[in-house]
């Protein structure tokens, strides 16, 4: 058994324990704050990144864990068995790990019958939810497939993360271009008006860190044109790290982990300036210490995101992340967490809220 499914069984093992998460929630109030970014409110800053919960299965587990916000999918329309295995690779020495899982999920039907199951549940913990979502490897009009799934999926969301950053389906990178996102962008904020009731989830646009300056800067004027509420940076990079094993190094696929924290955490910086701090930013990408949750946030992120980390340092990495951010904020004279976003950026700070 690989880590990823020990990690994913023992998970599930733990919707059998109590609340564990609800005294430590307790700690943030009464310390840090709660964050309360687009109306929605985070018991604590640290979530599970898209990709461990691909069809809405252990969501409850994962809050009881510590999380305070889980991202849940790349879920696409159709069922797909995604890429042929092996196909993730760790490599412990670096805390890195390569995929290409090419999003493997059971598809909308399955991830819309998980994830009414859990919010039908009585004793739900707390805790936000985001939907990640992606396109069939088989579709050839992007925008069709991200309609279908805000449809059927997006009512039931606190976020919805459209994702177009994966390096594993042919194609999606190309949606990281001005014009055809501002195209995919207007069909998605479309259907959400369309689908969403009168509590619309706010929109967030994943990104790969795999960006130059030039498609920062175009990127950013147009996630601002399109009016989206917020952004995910970053997902997995192509990159590939002087200092990994040769034989580790030639394999396909997105690297994460510890190679990927100071590039993630550079293109959150660029964009929270190039944005001028007016989107919020969820800040992902080898973070596995408060530290490194402290710099993303440093950097301009309100929220924090993690997966690798949770791989090679287990599931007691969600409680030691939140204790020693709180003991970073602290130690540095903040009262509250907004008071710290973006403080390593050349924005200067208008206010304390990050709302
Ligand atoms: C095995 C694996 C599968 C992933 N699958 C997805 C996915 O389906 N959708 C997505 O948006 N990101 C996916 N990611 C990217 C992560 O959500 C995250 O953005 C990236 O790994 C950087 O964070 P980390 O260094 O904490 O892992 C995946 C990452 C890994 C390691």
């Amino acid at each position: 058994m690989n880590t990823y499914w020990m990690t994913f069984y023992l998970l599930r093992s733990y919707e059998k324990l109590g609340e564990l998460n609800s005294q430590f929630n307790l700690v943030w109030l009464s310390t840090c704050g709660l964050s309360e970014i687009w109306g929605l409110k985070f018991p604590n800053p640290v979530g599970l990144s898209a990709g461990f919960d691909k069809n809405a299965e252990v969501i409850g587990p994962a809050f009881k864990l510590g999380f305070g916000f889980v991202e849940a999918g790349t879920v696409t329309p159709k069922p797909q068995h995604g890429n042929d295995k092996p196909r993730i690779f760790r490599c412990p020495e670096q805390e890195a790990v390569i995929n290409r899982m090419g999003f493997p999920n059971g598809g909308m039907n399955m991830f819309k019958t998980n994830l009414s199951k859990f919010l039908g549940s009585r004793q739900r913990p707390a805790g936000v939810i985001g939907v990640n979502i992606g396109m069939n490897k088989s579709q050839s009009e992007p925008a069709k497939d991200y309609s279908v799934l805000i449809k059927m999926l997006g009512p039931m969301a606190d976020y919805l993360t459209v994702n177009i950053s994966s390096p594993n389906t042919p194609g999606l990178r190309d949606l990281q271009k001005r014009e055809p996102l501002l195209e995919l962008l207007a069909a998605v904020k479309a259907e959400r008006a369309k689908s969403c009731g009168d509590h619309p989830p706010p929109i967030l646009l994943k990104l790969a860190p795999d960006l130059d300056k030039a498609q920062q800067e175009e990127l950013a004027s147009a996630v601002m044109e399109a009016k989206i509420d917020g952004l995910i940076l970053t997902n997995t990079t192509l990159d590939r790290p002087a200092n990994l094993p040769e034989k580790f190094a030639k394999r396909q696929g997105g690297l994460s982990g510890k190679p990927v924290g100071d590039k993630s955490t550079a293109i959150i910086r660029s964009f929270y300036e190039l944005t001028d701090g007016k989107m919020p930013i969820i800040g992902v990408g080898g973070i596995s210490s408060g530290a490194d949750a402290y710099e993303k946030i440093k950097a301009g992120a309100s929220l924090v995101q993690l997966y690798s980390g949770l791989i090679f340092k287990g599931p007691g990495v969600v409680n030691s992340i939140n204790n020693d951010l709180l003991a970073l904020l602290k130690r540095d004279g903040f009262t509250h967490i907004s008071q710290a976003i973006g403080i390593d950026s050349t924005v200067e700070r208008r206010s304390a809220s990050n709302g």
